[in-house]
């Protein structure tokens, strides 16, 4: 792990948006732009574990996106499977633990089987804890995890709440949340950033997590030089 000359965040969450507009500014379909994407997941993931990211959680399909055309749904399906069934040796080689939160039972039968591969190939990993957010809801996790829910609608669907986010990252330019990580991000600190996620590298990174280094995190609390 190399050494950094800040405080890294421990848990970092992000959310990848823009790879369509990239595709588009260079008179490319969307899913080109998925699949730059697709690339920069790889470098992002890398790059966190070399800093010494205990946590990192990526948004890759929303419940919500379901409302996009239905090639766009299987074109990004198809490459969640085709990158998670390529990734996962090299994951476990790098000590990397990838799970999936979110709900399974919408999703194509490959997916479902390359994440049961990728979940049992890389349990074993210590080194950073990767989670991918796939036909994922917020509001849907907090409301599985109450108590009063899973006594009303009999078994849950595994409801997924995950340790506090440190830092969030939004790429694209918009300035919201988008249902990822609610209750997680209580007290995240957020960063938005107007460059598109295939133009993310590790200089972007370390950037964010300079920012975030500088931030002064009080929790509710007087700041560390107030007397009384
Ligand atoms: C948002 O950009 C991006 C997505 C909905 C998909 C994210 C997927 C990837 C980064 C590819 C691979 C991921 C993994 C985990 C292998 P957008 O389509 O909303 O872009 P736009 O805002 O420019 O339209």
């Amino acid at each position: 792990m190399e050494q950094s000359a800040f405080t890294v965040p421990a848990h970092v969450a992000l959310i990848m948006d823009g790879n369509g507009r990239w595709a588009e500014r260079r008179g490319h379909p969307r899913w080109w732009g998925h699949v730059a994407g697709a690339r920069t997941v790889r470098t992002v993931v890398e790059h966190c574990a070399r800093r010494g990211v205990a946590q990192l959680t990526l948004y890759a399909f929303s419940a919500d996106n379901w409302q996009r055309p239905t090639h766009e749904v299987e074109t990004l399906f198809r490459l969640f499977a085709h990158h998670i069934n390529r990734q996962s040796q090299r994951l476990a080689r790098h000590g990397i633990r990838c799970s999936v939160i979110g709900r399974r039972d919408r999703l194509p039968l490959a997916l479902r089987g390359a994440i049961a591969d990728v979940e049992r190939r890389t349990a074993a990993g210590r080194r950073l804890q990767l989670n991918v957010a796939l036909d994922y809801s917020s509001r849907a996790a907090i409301q599985e995890a109450m108590p009063v829910h899973a006594a009303v609608r009999g078994v849950t669907r595994g409801a997924t709440i995950l340790p506090p986010v440190d830092l969030l990252v939004r790429t694209g330019g918009e300035r919201r949340l988008s249902d990822f990580l609610l209750w997680e991000c209580a007290y995240a600190e957020l960063l938005f950033l107007d460059c598109l996620w295939p133009d993310v590298t590790a200089a972007t990174l370390d950037a964010a997590f300079e920012d975030f280094a500088r931030r002064d995190r009080r929790f509710g609390a007087l700041p560390s030089r107030a007397s009384a």
